[in-house]
């Protein structure tokens, strides 16, 4: 991880920055990475973006939620979405976090929560994704993934593996034996070396790794990276290989590199874009600037332009 974008995960935890930014951060610039407030918007967004080619996975933003009605009434939102996706008919599936589902109260009360949602994806012939959090929760959340793996199976529920992290290649490694559906990113959270790669090479070249191995066991990837060199040595690879294209898309985020998303789609590849709605979009948001602290630059110059 560069400095700068751990100075700016640890600006995002001060109280001033943040009551700041939450104040103004729609007006600063929130709206490039969030699709809406509300899932009306967020579903309209989703038909529009079909319409070119695009599928979708959406996201109702929140995590770190502390009460149980909170956790509840998340729960309530990503049933709301899959209803919402079979009524207007649009392409999209749903991702979550678990600590949005009350994690951090009571993992058992967040299985309950995590086990009404895929209950939901199934009965709904759809699909939902774990995110991954930080390292404190990742053996917890591959708990709850698996106990809902063994009853709803593959076809309803997915996970998330970083590649920064040292122990990724012996969780893809593990999960591919249950032929999991895992999306393969590089990670957003701000962890130690002695965890996590510290060098962006190291997690470069592990994230190709990754993918690699787990498309050789046979399983369904999701490369999820707005990485171009990474994207050109995976197709050439996978061209190589002969690797079926059922059994991969690459995955990109609402708001970021948008021309490379449709020229992907042009070439005939399939394209998700992780589309997060909500009102709770100040972690989410942060997270993005630290990727590339010159979208901090790019948003202060728009706050003062407007
Ligand atoms: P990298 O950071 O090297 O960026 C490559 C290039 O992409 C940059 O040079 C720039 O051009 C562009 N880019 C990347 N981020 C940008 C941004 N914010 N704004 C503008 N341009 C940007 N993480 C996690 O820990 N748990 C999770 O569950 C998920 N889920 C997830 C889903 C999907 C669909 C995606 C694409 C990503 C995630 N992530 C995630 C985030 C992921 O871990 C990672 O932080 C980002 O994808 C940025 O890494 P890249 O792979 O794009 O490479």
């Amino acid at each position: 991880m560069s400095i700068s974008r751990s100075l700016v995960l640890t600006l995002a935890g001060n109280r001033v920055v943040t009551s700041f930014v939450s104040k103004y951060g729609m007006k600063l610039g929130a709206s490039r990475f969030v699709a809406g407030e509300s899932l009306e918007e967020a579903v309209r967004f989703v038909s529009g973006i079909n319409k070119e080619g695009l599928i979708v996975t959406l996201d109702h933003l929140g995590e770190s939620v502390y009460t149980k009605e909170e956790a509840t009434l998340a729960t309530d939102e990503s049933v709301r979405i899959f209803e919402a996706i079979e009524k207007s008919g649009v392409n999209s599936n749903v991702s979550v976090k678990l600590t949005q589902l009350g994690l951090d109260i009571d993992p058992e009360f967040c299985f309950e929560n995590m086990d009404r949602i895929a209950a939901k994806a199934k009965e709904c012939n759809n699909f939902v994704r774990i995110d991954m959090e930080d390292t404190p929760r990742l053996e917890v959340t591959i708990d709850i993934f698996n106990r809902l793996l063994a009853k709803y199976g593959k076809e309803h529920i997915g996970l998330v593996i970083q590649s920064y992290l040292y122990r990724a290649v012996d969780d893809v490694a593990k999960l591919g034996e249950n032929q999991v559906n895992l999306r393969i990113v590089k990670g957003a959270y701000k962890e130690p070396a002695a965890v996590a790669f510290p060098e962006k090479s190291e997690v470069d070249d592990n994230y190709v790794r990754l993918v690699q191995n787990h498309l050789l066991s046979g399983c369904y990837t999701a490369i999820a990276t707005h990485d171009e060199t990474i994207i050109h040595i995976l197709k050439k690879w996978i061209k190589e290989n002969h690797i079926d294209d059922n059994l991969y898309e690459f995955q990109m985020l609402y708001g970021v590199r948008n021309g490379l998303q449709r020229d992907l789609v042009k070439e005939g590849y399939k394209v998700r874009v992780y589309t997060p709605y909500g009102k709770d979009w100040y972690p989410y948001f942060t997270r993005r600037i630290a990727e590339r602290p010159a979208n901090a630059l790019f948003i202060l110059k728009n706050f003062f332009k407007n």
